[in-house]
């Protein structure tokens, strides 16, 4: 994918790019948009071609979003289209940038394409980001690329986990932090929606872990149970249509990946006073109402910022404060994923669309961590 600057000389290559219909999801197709020769790049520009990215629900979530949070505007499309936003690896083939050698690993976010031109800027030993004047609308985190050559902890299975995982991963840390530091509200126990997600079930392993005496439950579908079940760090497993079989005088604190209206509803209505605190973070079911109401008995409901916690921290915990602790975090969650997760390296774009359709309808096991490349 190129954006830009405008590009003279011959054009050698071309980039394949996977694009969706912004208002019709279900509608995708491949594009090639052309490639500038290496001669033809603008100053501290760099070519990469992006080699595998993770594909889940939350990338599908990312295009739901796209226009309220702006994420359409990082990798430009042609009219009406849209190139979700993907976490992966980049190879740099091409640098106009004098610290940043041709052959170097990139991981952060990428386009669904097979190359990316990125303007390099703030260039460290540790990485750069990229500062594309269209980029400059989101969060930096979205713009950050990490240096990543020679590491094992970004290589082979590793980095299939790191690019699956870890951004959810963060996520996860960062609502198991914010409950703890409140005590969960005075909650006894964690109710989570879509708790065969990826992001669900990185919090119910830290809670499960770190918080004894709080308890962890998943409500999930009817599908999906017996995988909730054996991850072991749920301590009860509910499905949708059960979920006024809980016990309603039992305080909890719900975090909602499912983003399902209805369900919310249900939940507070039957907990009433006893939902300490209500969390929307996921959007997995779509089942969001635009005009809905949040007062609801219990909590009210209020979207989890997750760069508010970050700043919090960030100035708490000091420089690298974040990264140790979830780094001592990350290294004990990696080791389940063995268990958990069953990796599928898929390439080309009928792969692709084929993976892309089946995580938007619902259709990928939980199991199932897919990476990809075009
Ligand atoms: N706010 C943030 O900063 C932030 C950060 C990270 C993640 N998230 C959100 O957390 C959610 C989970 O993301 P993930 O990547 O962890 O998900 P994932 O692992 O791909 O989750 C798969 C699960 O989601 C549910 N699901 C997926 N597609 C569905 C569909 N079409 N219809 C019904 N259910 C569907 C199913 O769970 P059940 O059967 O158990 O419902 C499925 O097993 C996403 O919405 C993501 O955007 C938000």
């Amino acid at each position: 994918m190129i954006t830009g600057k405008k590009t003279t000389g011959i054009n050698q290559m071309k980039s394949t790019d996977f694009i969706v219909a912004r208002n019709d999801l279900q509608q995708c197709k491949v594009i090639e948009t052309e490639l500038p020769d290496a001669g033809a790049l603008p100053d501290d520009a760099l070519l990469v071609k992006v080699t595998r990215f993770a594909f889940t629900a939350n990338n599908v979530t990312y295009a739901v979003m796209g226009d309220q949070l702006k994420y359409w505007s990082l990798f430009p499309a042609p009219d009406g289209f849209g190139n979700i936003p993907v976490w992966g690896f980049g190879e740099v083939i091409a640098s106009r940038h004098p610290g940043i050698p041709v052959g170097e690993m990139l991981f952060g976010y990428f386009p669904m394409a097979t190359h990316l031109v990125i303007e390099a800027a703030d260039v460290s030993k540790r990485g750069l980001r990229d500062g594309a004047a269209h980029r400059q609308d989101v969060s930096p985190v979205y713009n950050a690329y990490t240096r990543v050559s020679g590491n094992p902890a970004f290589t082979g299975k590793q980095g299939d986990y790191q690019a699956l995982l870890r951004p959810l991963f963060m996520l996860s840390f960062l609502v198991d932090d914010y409950l703890a530091e409140n005590e969960f509200f005075g909650a006894r126990g964690v109710l989570l929606s879509s708790a065969s997600s990826k992001t669900a079930f990185g919090l119910a392993h830290l809670v499960h872990t770190l918080r004894k005496g709080i308890k962890v439950i998943g409500l999930t579908s009817a599908s999906n149970v017996e995988f909730v079940k054996s991850l072991g760090c749920y301590d009860e497993v509910v499905t949708y249509d059960r979920v006024t079989s809980l016990p309603p005088d039992f305080a909890v604190a719900y975090v909602d990946m499912a983003g399902n209206s209805g369900l919310r509803e249900k939940l507070h209505r039957h907990f009433g006073d006893q939902m300490k605190y209500s969390g929307i973070i996921g959007l997995t079911h779509r089942l969001s109402s635009p005009d809905e109401k949040f007062e609801l008995p219990g909590a009210k409901p209020r979207f989890f910022f997750a760069p508010d916690q970050i700043r919090k921290r960030a100035k708490e915990w000091g420089p690298g404060g974040i990264d140790v602790r979830f780094g001592a975090a990350w290294s004990d969650f990696v080791p389940k994923l063995d268990q958990w997760l069953s990796v599928t390296e898929g390439r080309g774009p009928d792969t692709v669309k084929q993976i892309y359709l089946d995580t938007l309808n619902g259709r990928v096991a939980p199991n199932e961590g897919h990476i990809l490349s075009l």
